[in-house]
């Protein structure tokens, strides 16, 4: 859409141009001379817009540069008072545990995060013991491993950039700690990501290891499509459809990303309760205060 607008920007900056250099011969035809001062005004106007945002260059061959804007979904934590599905987070991180934790890392979450929200102590404590941390120095000034515990963060897959550019033809899965809040439609749009994978349509080309994704903005993403039908077994017996997993997962990444949510919230209620119960004794208490004020007759009796 935006390149729509900034090619129409630009055309009409060069009609008006050529326009307003035609009537220069014609300057002493007074009527013309104002359209030639207006043409001006707008072509000026229109080429300090480009200018201001940079898009001279009329190559938006597509709207693939920006991304297809992500639809949005009815996610039912989207309401004022509506919390997280936690049924759905604790089905997203399996999703997440069992896809996408092979490629991108989630450091900003640790195991005691789970508990109370998708999991028990236990089961979180238990799938902490089946990662081997790194700890130290112990006595002997020695690093060791030990099972991991509740205060643990999640382990990443690689141990650092360069290791999962390699292991990734170049690209770089990012943290996704954060990554509902760092794209433009947050939950939305990986949703629409995670299933929009699909057959280049015909006229595109898309570069050896590379997907195409309408949803990505310039439509080629290193990340090939990961979800599938079937692909994990859910315990609480969802049927694990491609749509169903990119819900849970999206659903997971955006409690991930703001695990204050439901509080917040819920918080958020608790002050609307709290200060409209104070707003509405201090109105009255206000009246009751000022009545007898207001209420006063103040009468003159002038001397006879
Ligand atoms: C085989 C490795 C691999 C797996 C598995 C994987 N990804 Fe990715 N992912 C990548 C790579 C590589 C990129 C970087 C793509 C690029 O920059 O072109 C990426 C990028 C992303 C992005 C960022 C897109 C953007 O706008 O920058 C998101 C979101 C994402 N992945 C989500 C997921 C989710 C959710 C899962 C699990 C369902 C998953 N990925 C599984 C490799 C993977």
């Amino acid at each position: 859409m935006f390149s729509i607008f900034n090619r129409a920007a630009s055309a009409q900056m060069k009609a008006f141009s050529r326009k307003a250099s035609t009537q220069a011969g014609s300057a002493s035809n007074i009527s013309n001379k104002g359209a030639a001062i207006a043409a001006s005004i707008s072509g000026l106007s229109a080429a300090l817009y480009s200018y201001q945002f940079g898009v001279f260059d009329e190559a938006f061959a597509s709207g693939l540069e920006e991304g297809l804007h992500a639809p949005h979904f009815p996610w039912s934590h989207n309401g004022y008072l509506d919390s997280f599905d936690h049924n759905s987070i604790r089905r997203g991180y399996q999703v997440y545990r069992e896809v996408c934790s092979s490629c991108h890392s989630l450091d900003r979450i640790a195991w005691r995060n789970l508990v109370a929200v998708s999991h028990t102590s236990d089961e979180a404590r238990a799938m902490a013991e089946e990662v081997e941390y790194t700890d130290g120095p112990n006595d002997q000034g020695e690093s060791f491993q030990r099972p991991g515990k509740l205060a643990d963060y999640m382990p990443a897959p690689y141990p650092n950039e360069e290791a999962s550019r390699a292991a990734n033809g170049g690209a770089l899965p990012p943290d996704l700690s954060l990554m509902v809040k760092a794209r433009h439609g947050g939950a939305d749009y990986i949703m629409a990501l995670l299933t929009g994978y699909q057959d280049p349509p015909a006229g595109i080309s898309v570069a050896e290891g590379m997907n195409f994704n309408p949803y990505f903005p310039g439509g080629q993403i290193a990340m090939g499509r990961v979800l599938f039908d079937g692909l994990v077994e859910y315990d609480d017996g969802t049927p694990a459809t491609t749509t169903q997993m990119a819900k849970d997962v999206s659903t997971f990444l955006s409690w991930a990303s703001e695990p204050e949510h439901d509080d917040r919230k819920k918080m958020g209620m608790q002050a609307v309760i709290v200060l409209s119960a104070m707003t509405a004794i201090s109105l009255y208490v206000k009246r009751l205060k000022w009545s007898p004020i207001k209420t006063r007759k103040l009468v003159y009796n002038p001397p006879k």
